[in-house]
């Protein structure tokens, strides 16, 4: 394994991402990590991050100064460079000239840490200070014709530093400067793959649950989807997975994915019906936040009834991703136990938690995944790539895509023009070129004509986005044909509708979402 010590990058992330891409474990841990826990965790290598402070600065973040007489090859990145400068009695200063963004760096040493990185590549550089002393031992490896300390090294003691962003897809040869320290200096060896994280996964999720049941709660996604397959494969029948239908899921889609699950995994499903239910608590609803509030209360009160009628279960199990274990930190931990506990249900997080009598064991074996690698994990045990690639789905569904009140006729409609673009997106192939692409029904009518006939009826808009993680997005400049496609199929084959519109907002100003 490859620690990182979070300084506060916005990039710490990404670094474990990167690390792992070369089949070798990494996680993120706080500065503060103490040289004993690290000797724990006992690591083949340590990262130092980035972050946005001076080392200079007293209320800069540090970390234990034993870190480096550990033995253990380190990595600083950024301010992981300069602190470990600084801690070592070199000395960092304020630059005369920041650099900012991409930067010729030029190598003096092409050995070890730049084995196969091309001389003159282009790095990413975010830096305002630099080094300008080095600590004993240590030697320039590289430099840009801003920065003469760019890439540096105390070989003897592992001890490297880079003043460039490796991780960042701008750095030209990032990717083999990173394998070249995880391999060659660190000696990690490649064992981070799919099959050994399933293997691992199922040993310890039998050592955890016993004989005890676990409670799913399926969404259709990926992540919820990954997991039942994971658990079945565990623990078979000790696992009840749930499938609310709320009503405001895609057309077809409950259907396809209870015969996914019984026909093409034997898992069986227990289906909750709940249409009605979910329809009359948002009777009337216009407002956003009431509507969502209100599908999320009647969320818990099905889920409550219907896990005491199957029930009891001693284990509920959420599908928590890596990067929420990074931003919780140890928030959700029951103090007396050091058991996590089920404070919210991931897939409707922004709509409240579980009642606090119904509180459950968590068991969340993908806590260690990123998104892509469940992605693989799902591909690698056979789930269907409409599962697997899916674009993102909000847990209150087609429910907030109708702009006021929701009625049945409404949500066919919907459903219907929703049909329409995924099916053109499909045929064309282009399906993955965004991060969602959708159809939103409004409440207003307007005055059209077809044949002879004049109508009065809704708009669809059209909201079709490019994201890199769904928190700013880009309206996607697609084709007037394939707009012109949908617009024609939409207007002749949904009933109710009788004009279609382009959402040509970005995120920000916008959202993703239209409530
Ligand atoms: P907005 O509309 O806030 O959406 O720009 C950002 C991303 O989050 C998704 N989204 C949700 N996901 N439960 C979810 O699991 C929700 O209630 C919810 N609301 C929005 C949205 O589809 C987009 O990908």
């Amino acid at each position: 394994m490859i620690v990182i010590l979070d300084f506060g990058s916005q990039y710490s992330e990404l670094i474990a991402r990167r690390i792992r891409e070369t089949q070798v474990y990494s996680e993120v841990l706080s500065y503060r990590t103490s040289v004993e826990q690290i000797q724990r965790i006992n690591p083949k290598g340590i990262i130092l991050s980035g972050g946005p402070n001076s080392v200079y600065d007293p209320r800069a973040p540090q970390c234990d100064p034993q870190i480096f007489h550990m033995g253990i090859p380190i990595l600083g990145v950024c301010y992981g460079m300069q602190l470990m400068v600084q801690q070592l009695g070199g000395n960092v200063e304020k630059a005369e000239r920041g650099e900012y963004g991409k930067a010729a760096l030029f190598i003096d040493d092409p050995t070890d840490l730049f084995t196969n990185v091309d001389n003159g590549n282009t790095m990413w550089m975010s830096h305002a200070d630099s080094c300008l002393a080095l600590p004993e031992g240590f030697e320039i490896l590289a430099h840009t014709n801003n920065t003469r300390c760019a890439a540096i090294a105390n070989h003897e003691r592992k001890l490297y530093g880079v003043q460039f962003h490796p991780e960042v897809v701008h750095s030209i040869g990032g990717i083999a400067l990173i394998r070249n320290f995880v391999y060659h200096i660190c000696d990690a060896e490649p064992t981070w793959t799919t099959e050994a994280f399933v293997e691992e996964s199922i040993r310890e999720i039998r050592a955890k649950v016993g004989d005890q049941r676990v409670l799913l709660a399926l969404s259709g996604g990926v992540d919820s989807s990954t997991l039942a397959f994971l658990l079945h494969k565990a623990i078979g029948d000790q696992l009840t997975c749930m499938f609310i239908d709320q009503g405001f899921m895609r057309k077809g889609e409950p259907e396809s994915l209870i015969e996914m699950f019984e026909g093409q995994f034997h898992i069986h499903v227990k289906y909750i019906e709940a249409r009605d239910r979910f329809i009359k608590a948002i009777e009337g609803v216009t407002d956003p936040e009431v509507k969502r509030k209100r599908i999320g209360h009647e969320f818990i009160r099905v889920f409550e009834e219907e896990s005491k009628r199957l029930g009891p279960f001693d284990y509920l199990a959420q599908g928590t991703l890596y990067p929420d274990v990074i931003e919780s930190a140890d928030t959700n931990m029951d103090p007396k136990t050091g058991e996590r506990v089920a404070v919210k249900i991931k897939s409707h997080h922004n709509v409240g938690g579980l009642p606090k009598d119904l509180q459950f064991k968590l068991i969340e074996p993908l806590r260690k995944l990123f998104k892509d690698e469940v992605r693989k994990l799902g591909r690698s045990i056979g789930l269907p790539e409409e599962i697997v690639q899916r674009h993102p789905f909000p847990g209150p569904g087609l429910a907030i895509r109708i702009l006021g009140e929701v009625t049945a006729d409404k949500l066919n409609i919907l459903r219907d023009a929703d049909f329409v673009v995924r099916d053109e997106i499909r045929q064309r192939g282009i399906y993955h070129d965004f991060w969602q692409a959708f159809a939103v029904l409004l409440p207003i009518r307007s005055v059209g004509v077809m044949g002879d006939q004049r109508t009065y009826a809704h708009p669809v808009v059209l909201r079709f986005i490019t994201s890199e993680d769904g928190m700013t997005a880009d309206w996607s400049r697609v084709s007037y044909d394939l707009l012109e496609a949908i617009s024609n199929r939409i207007v002749n084959e949904v009933k109710g509708v009788n004009r279609v519109v382009y959402d040509i907002t970005s995120k920000p100003p916008g959202t993703i979402e239209w409530e």
